[in-house]
């Protein structure tokens, strides 16, 4: 799980300097993909001639080596192709050597950048070594670099082998999940990139209005413009309607309008965030795609176009809504605390365009034509990883109360392991922020091999999750930037609790219940900013009764139980401190064995039906000398005066975990700064994690 940069230009930018800027801006808006080291290619002085910089540790650790070294950064060259990475370590250490690029050999024949596993990496490295090839690494990705260069010591002389036919060749014998982008000396000013699993895209960026032409697929010859941010679903429909197509068999390149070579600069990029400081006009690549750039050109291969096609049929060039500024900190020091202040935003931004608070009705547009066989359906399984899947932990409950669908939520790791039963006639909601989690992705393919209907709820346009699932919704929290899921949990819960009120609007007994909620859905960005402004007092709660602490209990039950789970789960990746979210129902069963006066704990106390049942756990608690803080409602006077309180606004039973899961992004987030910790990139961990 890595972040991967390639730019190119032609007849435009030139010098080496600028170039670098380039590469390295763009790494660093992929850092939270992955940060164990990072490494960059450049032409060097000979058009034949490639330079390679890496060094362990975070992008600003490369920047620093790169300016030191004795380099003519004002030379400028007539075209230029680079690439980055930065690296989330797979195989092997974070190291020099196994930081990419990769390389074929000393002289850098070819060099890879790399994210994914190819799980037949051992299997090509022993065919390598066999024929006298040696490793440096211990990475997966320096079998493909060598790989090509065997290709290529071995090509029959009296052909021409073009770079794209040679990356084919290379890709038909790798086995796994990849995004790769190839540089060649032998190939200069040309750059292949291919996918298959992780994601790719392509930024274009030029003065002229662009003509396209394609082959092996059909694109749609106009731009597509995504959905805007308020409009509901439906962003997993190809642009099929409208569009017109063509199916070419021969040329498929960018050109002016008056078939001229013209200044042009190309991108590819793991993600949008990448490239919307340079354009906005991108391109996804599908699985098995080979987009080749040379010579001011794009041309796009399948990699088996005789064999027929297995992706989809219709591209398009989007038109990316991300504005730069949004993927900005702003004035907060860290994006997790910016995206925990973005929140009464965020789930106004969930909501736009799909419920109406006058009607009491709920619209999204993009399981419209599925309702039917929604309702029709034997039962809904919500399956997801992390912070991803607590947000479905906090919402079955309503869900199965509104439609009466039995609802099982499953960890798609777990889900994968046992093999689940899957039928025609179930429902598989997959939940995922970037779209591009690797243990998702493949339940969702499971799920689909046994002919059931696939749901994405997703953050991320034109992520393989929105693109491989019958139909979905999009969320729309806006880029989420810090490794911490905060923004993104908040608008998962709205659009999963909104999805279950548009599936029992058929059922009239229903109406009171489903008013209520809305009425309150309308009031959730006022009662978030109540929160927020308590932000001062949960610092000195941090500071001054838990930073010294090496662990912490979250109890609570019902709607709660995923509040618990989920706080836990903040606390520990951004704090390092051990947490553990426990259902109060279970406390007497084992976890009460852990409290004494000692022991920090904090109770989730809101008022709901279970409230009582939650005072008899605080005294089960108390009377073992723990002393709890209490997250409890506004207003509650019922709680002995001693005790450390958190207050929140009351709201519906069903919403109150929204209110309850910010106090403890917040606490999280404070422990996490007094401990001098890398708040946005916690060690170990990546954002996206396209990787089993
Ligand atoms: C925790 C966190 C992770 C993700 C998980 C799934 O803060 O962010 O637990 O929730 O890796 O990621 P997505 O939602 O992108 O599928």
């Amino acid at each position: 799980m890595c972040g991967i940069f390639a730019y190119l230009n032609f007849l435009n930018v030139k010098d080496r300097r600028k170039i670098i800027d380039i590469l390295i801006n763009g790494l660093a808006r992929l850092e939270y993909r992955g940060y164990d080291s990072a490494g960059l290619a450049v032409d060097g002085d000979e058009s034949t001639d490639i330079l390679l910089f890496k060094q362990v540790g975070k992008v600003a650790a490369l920047k620093k080596l790169v300016s030191e070294q004795n380099v003519d950064f004002e030379k400028e060259f007539v075209n230029h192709c680079a690439m980055a990475h930065t690296r989330w370590a797979t195989h092997g250490q974070p190291s020099m050597t196994n930081s990419h690029p990769q390389r074929s050999d000393p002289k850098n024949e070819f060099t890879v950048v790399h994210n994914g596993i190819i799980t037949n990496y051992k299997e090509l490295k022993t065919l390598l070594e066999n024929k006298g090839y040696r490793f440096e690494s211990d990475t997966d990705t320096e079998v493909v670099a060598k790989f090509a260069k065997y290709l290529y010591d071995t090509r029959d002389p009296n052909k021409d082998l073009s770079f794209t036919a040679l990356v084919k060749d290379v890709v038909k014998k790798l086995e796994g999940a990849f995004a790769l982008i190839f540089k060649s000396i032998h190939y200069p000013q040309e750059m292949v990139a291919t996918r298959r699993g992780s994601p790719l895209l392509v930024g274009v960026k030029t003065e002229k209005k662009l003509k396209v032409d394609f082959v092996d697929v059909e694109f749609s010859t106009e731009e597509k413009i995504p959905e805007p941010v308020n409009s509901s679903g439906g962003l997993l429909a190809p642009p099929t309607d409208g569009v017109p197509k063509l199916r070419h068999s021969q040329s498929r390149t960018f050109l002016s309008e008056d078939g001229l070579p013209q200044p042009i600069e190309y991108f590819l990029a793991s993600d949008p965030s990448a490239v919307v400081e340079h354009t906005k006009r991108v391109l996804y690549l599908e699985d098995d795609d080979i987009a080749h750039i040379g010579e001011g050109e794009l041309h796009i291969h399948r990699l088996r176009s005789d064999e027929g096609k297995s992706g989809s049929a219709v591209r398009s060039i989007q038109t990316l809504e991300l504005e730069l500024a949004k993927i900005m900190k702003g004035s907060f020091d860290h994006f997790m605390q910016k995206e925990i202040f973005e929140q009464p935003e965020s789930v106004v931004n969930t909501m736009r365009g799909r419920v109406n608070f006058d009607a009491h009705k709920v619209t999204l547009g993009g399981l419209k034509a599925y309702l039917a066989t929604i309702r029709r359906c034997r039962r809904i399984v919500f399956c997801a990883c992390g912070t991803s899947y607590h947000s479905c932990v906090a919402t079955r409950a309503i869900f199965e109360e509104l439609t009466e669908i039995p609802v099982s939520v499953e960890l798609a790791s777990d889900f994968l392991d046992r093999k689940t039963p899957i039928f025609r006639d179930d429902v598989c909601v997959f939940v995922s922020q970037s779209g591009e989690t690797a243990d998702t992705i493949l339940a969702l393919r499971y799920c689909l091999e046994r002919g059931a209907l696939c749901l994405g709820i997703t953050n991320t346009v034109g992520s393989t999750i929105s693109r491989e699932t019958h139909c979905g919704v999009h969320i729309n929290a806006g880029p989420e930037i810090g490794v911490a899921s905060t923004k993104a949990y908040t608008s998962q819960f709205i659009a999963l609790v909104m999805m279950a009120i548009q599936l029992s609007e058929d059922r009239t007994s229903m109406t009171q219940r489903r008013n209520d909620i809305i009425d309150e859905l309308k009031k959730l960005p006022e009662y978030i900013k109540q929160v927020l402004s308590i932000d001062n007092e949960l610092k000195q709660l941090a500071k001054n009764d838990l930073n010294k602490e090496k662990s912490l209990l979250i109890m609570g039950r019902g709607f709660q139980n995923a509040t618990c789970l989920e706080g836990a789960l903040k606390i520990k990746e951004v704090s390092y401190m051990h947490s553990e979210g426990i259902l109060a129902g279970e406390l007497k069963h084992g976890p009460l064995a852990l409290i004494d006066s000692d022991m920090p704990v904090i109770l989730i106390m809101t008022k709901d039906s279970l409230y009582p049942k939650v005072q008899s756990a605080l005294q089960q608690v108390t009377a073992r000398k723990g002393k709890p803080i209490i997250i409890c409602n506004e207003g509650d006077d019922g709680i002995e005066v001693h005790y450390e309180k958190i207050r929140v606004p009351q709201t519906v039973d069903c919403l109150q975990g929204i209110l309850t899961i910010i106090p403890l992004q917040l606490l999280s987030y404070h422990l996490a700064v007094l401990r001098g910790i890398d708040v946005d990139f916690p060690r170990n961990l990546a954002k996206s994690v396209t990787v089993e």
